[in-house]
């Protein structure tokens, strides 16, 4: 099958990038992580890339706190085509994306989130997750649409809130689940078996050459 060229957003740490470095290396998934872009020059997540030999690229994100600048944003539309990038993954990235953005890859975003959406989108949601007294949170493999945390749910898996629960050891749990579902996700994709019917998404059968995708 021909590889899917997934180009990878990211703000921070990177561990789900890892996880899709990882799945995609192994040949478990047939995606190739085609760049990595950031909008934090420090970020974990290009040394990552950079170890794993896959071209990573800061891009300041402009005077804005929790968007990207309209140019800048055009240039990430840019580099991601340069590179060939047929779908988009955001992985910890922090800034929402304009329509703009989306548009140039329809219906070709896609984020994870650490709660079972609709369930608490936004920010610290593992606090809210534990205050609210859910006995069960999870994690969202979504496509990103312009309303926040609210696109077309791809995968989701669930883990358990415990009594003694710190917004810690929730995270620390739905992190694991989190790099299983995203390579899985993409692995979907990949393969060309993703209907989607409005908001519903089904996995249909494997092409055999994706390219249904
Ligand atoms: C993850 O919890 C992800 O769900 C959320 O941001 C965090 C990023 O972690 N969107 P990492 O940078 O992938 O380690």
């Amino acid at each position: 099958m021909e590889k899917l060229r997934v180009g990878v957003l990211a703000s921070g740490r990177g561990s789900n990038l890892q996880a899709i470095l990882d799945s995609s290396i192994a040949g478990r998934i047939d995606v190739e992580v085609a760049v990595v872009l950031s909008d934090v020059e420090d970020a974990y997540a290009l040394s990552r890339a950079g170890a794993a030999g896959v071209p990573a690229v800061h891009v300041p994100p402009g005077r804005f706190r929790t968007k990207l600048e309209p140019e800048i944003e055009k240039q990430y539309i840019g580099i991601l085509l340069g590179y060939g990038v047929e779908v988009v993954a955001l992985a910890g990235f922090m800034r929402i994306l304009h329509d703009d953005f989306l548009d140039a890859f329809p219906k070709k975003v896609v984020n994870i989130h650490p709660s079972l959406l609709p369930a608490f989108p936004g920010l610290n949601v593992q606090k809210k997750a534990i205050d609210y007294g859910v006995k069960w949170s999870g994690a969202t493999v979504h496509f990103v649409s312009s309303g926040v945390d609210s696109g077309p749910i791809i995968l989701q898996a669930v883990v358990p809130v415990l009594d003694d629960d710190t917004p810690e050891t929730l995270a620390a749990r739905i992190l694991v689940e989190e790099h299983r579902i995203y390579p899985e996700a993409l692995q979907l994709i990949a393969a060309g078996r993703i209907n989607l019917d409005g908001r519903r998404v089904t996995a249909g059968p494997a092409t055999t050459t994706g390219k249904s995708r």
